[in-house]
């Protein structure tokens, strides 16, 4: 426990009661990446126990020995009710394909709807497998950078589209920062995109934990022709390795072209991914009410112990989601600051460097966790600089 005390900031909630030693028990990458004397804070992952209607959703499926392909029933309805509830966004069900999961549905969409060589415009610091997945594919990356408010820079989008580009992928909320695109600058974005005949695909994973004070617009709700958007329940009710997302089409025209992905692509969705999905849409909202709370106490407790223990790393008040991108570069530990933490500190961050250039000297930390391990993962970061 450090100084500060992080009770001190926010009463401790049901999501602040996490045993080490349970979460040792994990079998997931998250908790056997490394050695047991690292704390991770690395991929996206989280802590808690599962949401009780995905609990038991896939509980009762075990139960029934029920392991076999899945059969998307229920999904798209499912996810449209959630989204009207939510984003007062009218979706029709008619309009969704099934995918394993965000990044392949990204690698399968580019795949049937750019062609080799095209243009894809993504906005570094950005989730490193959006680098992966476009050169993976064939097709070129075309770089425009966040601006240093960490907000969509719409005339380099402007340049960009006008250059040639010929796809989009958005990652709405932004991975590592947490910012959430308003409306105007979707609605602007989108014109910008339509006018160029540029292909948007939005990356929406992170939508549902949108934190106070900040607004999800989807993609599609600002009424583009040409766009495509990306859900999943996968990180908000922490289920990304049972593979489940869905692809939604903005318009009939966007409809046709996602009955053209390839037949293979519904049969990789898993099973107890599509289950916990349905349970986790149609019955985690007040679940999801209750982390988005303590994401939100996360956020000020993490502001405190950098301020008191870490002055001189600078981050970014996420607007959504639970991971923190850090500025390490006062602590001069060179272009990856994580490897020192790691090392000295015996805590396990996300390097910034993958998350493109900007990343230099940068490194994330997952806050998907109690108020006592946020504490502990600072201290270590504090106790890496001592030695
Ligand atoms: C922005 C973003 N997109 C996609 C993913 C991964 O999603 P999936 O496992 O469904 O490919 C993540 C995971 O952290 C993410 O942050």
């Amino acid at each position: 426990m450090n100084q500060l005390g992080w009770a001190a900031v926010a009463p401790p909630t049901r999501f602040d009661d996490l045993s080490l030693e349970q979460l040792h028990a994990r079998r997931s990458v998250k908790w056997r990446r490394y050695p047991r004397d690292v704390l991770p804070a690395w991929v996206a992952e989280l802590d808690f126990p599962l949401a009780p209607p995905v609990h038991r959703a896939l509980a009762d499926a075990v139960a029934r020995d029920d392991t076999g392909y899945a059969n998307a029933d229920g999904l798209p309805a499912a996810f449209a009710a959630f989204a009207a509830t939510r984003w007062e966004w009218d979706v029709d069900p008619q309009r969704t394909v099934l995918i394993a999961d965000i990044m392949s549905g990204v690698g399968e969409l580019l795949r049937a709807l750019t062609a080799p060589g095209d243009g894809v415009v993504i906005n570094p610091p950005v989730y490193p497998p959006f680098f992966r997945m476009v050169n993976e594919v064939g097709r070129e990356l075309v770089e425009v950078p966040l601006g240093s408010d960490w907000r969509l820079d719409l005339d380099a989008l402007e340049s960009a589209f006008a250059a040639g580009a010929r796809c989009y992928l958005l990652c709405s909320p932004h991975n590592p920062t947490g910012t959430v695109h308003t409306r105007d600058e979707l609605a602007a974005m989108a014109e910008l995109a339509e006018r160029r005949d540029v292909l948007v695909i939005s990356d929406e994973v992170h939508a549902p934990m949108t934190l106070p004070g900040a607004v999800h617009t989807p993609y599609l709700d600002v009424g583009p022709e040409s766009g495509l958007a990306l859900v999943s329940a996968s990180k908000a009710w922490n289920v990304p390795g049972l593979k489940c997302a869905l692809a939604i089409a903005a318009s009939e025209r966007m409809t046709e072209a996602l009955r053209r992905l390839p037949e293979h692509v519904p049969f990789h969705v898993g099973h107890f991914g599509v289950l916990a999905n349905i349970a986790a849409f149609a019955e985690g909202g007040e679940w999801l009410d209750d982390l988005v709370a303590h994401l939100d106490a996360q956020r000020t407790l993490v502001a405190g112990l950098l301020a008191a223990e870490l002055p001189d790393v600078r981050h970014v008040r996420p607007e959504a989601g639970y991971l923190v991108w850090l500025d390490c570069r006062e602590l001069d530990l060179g272009d990856d600051p994580s490897e020192v933490f790691l090392e000295r500190g015996r805590v396990a961050l996300s390097p910034g460097l993958p998350f493109g250039a900007q990343g230099k000297g940068f490194a994330r930390l997952n806050v998907g966790t109690s108020g006592a391990l946020v504490a502990e993962a600072v201290s270590r970061m504090r106790s890496a600089l001592d030695g």
